[in-house]
C-alpha cells in the first residue's frame, strides 16, 4: 500500500517535471528532451567580446559545456597582411611612387571599429609599414580621417629605405566603412570613399589597403584597377583572387574552408557525444583530420578554435581560385547510422556581407551534407540583432545553434532566448 503510494507520487512528479521540460512557459526543450540551454552552441566569425576593449566575453564562451568559438587567428593574419603590403612596396619602390614626390601614400578601408578582426588588420598594416602609434600599449586602430598633410595624431609618417633611397610612407586617409543604416564592412561605402578621396588627392595614392576583399574589390573596381594602383584585401574571396591577374595586389586566406568545417564539426561532435577533437586533431572513422599548428590552433582557455591564415599573391593565387571548395583533409562523408541527421539553426549576421555570403555560407552548405546536419540558414540585415533573434522563435525545434552576431557585445541577446 505504502509502496504503491510512493510510486504514484514519483510518477506524478516525473510527469510534472517532464511537463516543465516541454511546456510553453518553460519553453526550454525540444522533443528529444534536452533543454535549449544545454544544447551545443558555436559562436563563429564574431567572437563574443567587448567591442571597445576587445576583452573576451567568457560568460558567453562558457555558456554550457558544449560551447565554442570558431574563427581564425586575427593577429597572425594581420601580420601577414602587413608584411604582404610592405614586401610589395619594397619590391616595387622604384616605380610605386606615382607622382614622384618621395611619399608613398596609401589609403585604408576599415571594416568595423568594434570588431577584433578589423582592429587587428588595421594594426597589422600600420605596424608593418611603421605608421602605427602607441595607444595604451597597442597600436592605435582609430580611423585617421584624411591625413594628406601627415598631421593626424592616430598615425605617423614612416621612413623606408630601399636601395639607398629614402621614402616616406603616409596613411593619407582611413575611415570606417559604415553605411547610414549602420551596416559595417560596407563595400558600397568603400566605393564611394575612394571616389571622394581620389577627387581631392588621387595622384598621391600609390597603394590601397582594405580590412577585407568586399571593400577592397569595390575600391579596385571603382578606381584602382584603371589607375593601376595595387589593392590589398583580406578573405581570398574568389572574385578577389581572380582579380590578382588584373592587378589586385593580394589578399589573405583566413582558411574559411577550415573554419566552416570546424563551425559545424564541434556541433556534430557534441551531438554524437564524442570527444570534441574527433575529426579535428584526431582522425574520425571516415578519416577526416586537420593538422593542428598548420590548419588551426585551439585555445582551451578561450574555448576557441582559430584557423591559420595564408597570404595569397601573384606567386600562388592559382591554388586559391575557388574559395568555396571543401578542404580535402576533411571532405569525407560521415556514417549516418552513427551520426544521424540533426537540425541546426545558424544565422549569418548580414546576408549581404561579401565574405560570409560568397565564401563562408557556400562552404557551410557543402559541409552540412557531409556531416549529416540539416541546417536552417537565417540571413540578418547586418544592423540589428533583433532582426535575427526574431527568427529564433522556436529554439526547441533545433538540436544545436551556430551564431554570428551583429555586434560582438550582444551574446546575451541569444543566450537569453536559450535560457528561457
Ligand atoms: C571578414 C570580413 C567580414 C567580417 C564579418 C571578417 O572576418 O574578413 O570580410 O565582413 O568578418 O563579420
Amino acid at each position: 500500500m505504502k509502496k504503491k503510494k510512493i510510486l504514484a507520487v514519483i510518477a506524478a512528479a516525473t510527469m510534472a517535471l517532464s511537463m516543465v521540460g516541454c511546456g510553453s512557459s518553460g519553453g526550454g526543450s525540444s522533443s528529444n528532451g534536452v533543454a535549449n540551454k544545454d544544447k551545443p552552441l558555436v559562436w563563429y566569425n564574431r567572437q563574443p567580446s567587448n567591442s571597445s576593449t576587445g576583452e573576451l566575453d567568457k560568460t558567453a564562451l562558457n555558456f554550457n559545456k558544449d560551447t565554442y568559438y570558431v574563427g581564425f587567428d586575427a593577429n597572425q593574419g594581420a601580420e601577414l597582411q602587413g608584411e604582404m603590403v610592405l614586401d610589395y612596396i619594397k619590391k616595387n619602390a622604384a616605380t610605386i611612387d606615382r607622382n614622384g614626390d618621395g611619399v608613398i601614400g596609401y589609403v585604408l578601408a576599415i571594416g568595423d571599429i568594434g570588431h577584433n578582426d578589423s582592429i587587428a588588420r588595421t594594426r597589422g598594416v600600420r605596424s608593418a609599414l611603421g605608421t602605427g602609434v602607441d595607444a595604451n600599449g597597442a597600436v592605435d586602430s582609430a580611423p585617421a580621417g584624411t591625413n594628406v598633410d601627415g598631421s593626424a595624431k592616430v598615425v605617423q609618417d614612416a621612413t623606408l629605405e630601399v636601395d639607398g633611397k629614402k621614402y616616406t610612407i603616409r596613411e593619407l586617409a582611413s575611415q570606417e566603412m559604415k553605411n547610414s543604416a549602420g551596416a559595417t564592412w560596407d563595400a558600397a561605402t568603400a566605393g564611394n570613399a575612394i571616389g571622394t578621396w581620389t577627387a581631392s588627392f588621387g595622384d598621391q595614392i600609390d597603394v590601397v589597403v582594405s580590412n577585407n576583399d568586399g571593400m577592397g574589390m569595390s575600391m579596385f573596381n571603382a578606381w584602382a584597377k584603371d589607375n593601376k594602383v595595387p589593392t590589398f584585401g583580406y578573405d581570398a574571396n574568389s572574385d578577389a583572387v581572380a582579380a590578382i591577374a588584373e592587378g589586385y595586389g593580394g589578399t589573405i586566406s583566413q582558411h574559411a574552408d577550415v573554419q566552416a568545417y570546424l563551425t559545424l564539426r564541434v556541433l556534430r561532435n557534441a551531438l554524437d557525444g564524442v570527444d570534441v577533437d574527433t575529426g579535428i586533431g584526431t582522425a574520425d572513422e571516415a578519416g577526416n583530420k586537420l593538422d593542428e599548428g598548420v590548419d588551426y590552433r585551439y585555445s582551451a582557455e578561450e574555448r576557441s578554435y582559430y584557423a591559420l591564415n595564408i597570404a595569397v599573391t601573384a606567386d600562388n593565387y592559382q591554388d586559391f581560385t575557388d574559395s568555396t571548395k571543401v578542404y580535402d583533409k576533411v571532405s569525407k562523408q560521415l556514417d549516418a547510422s552513427k551520426s544521424p541527421e540533426k537540425k541546426v539553426w545558424l544565422d549569418i549576421y548580414n546576408a549581404s556581407d561579401n565574405f560570409l555570403s560568397s565564401t563562408y555560407q557556400p562552404l557551410l552548405q557543402n559541409y552540412d551534407d557531409l556531416l549529416n546536419l540539416k541546417v536552417d540558414y537565417i540571413g540578418g540585415d547586418g544592423q540589428t540583432e533583433s532582426n535575427i533573434t526574431n527568427r529564433l522563435g522556436n529554439p526547441g525545434e533545433y538540436d544545436a545553434f551556430a551564431i554570428n552576431m551583429v555586434k560582438t557585445d550582444n551574446a546575451a541577446s541569444y543566450t537569453s532566448i536559450l535560457n528561457k
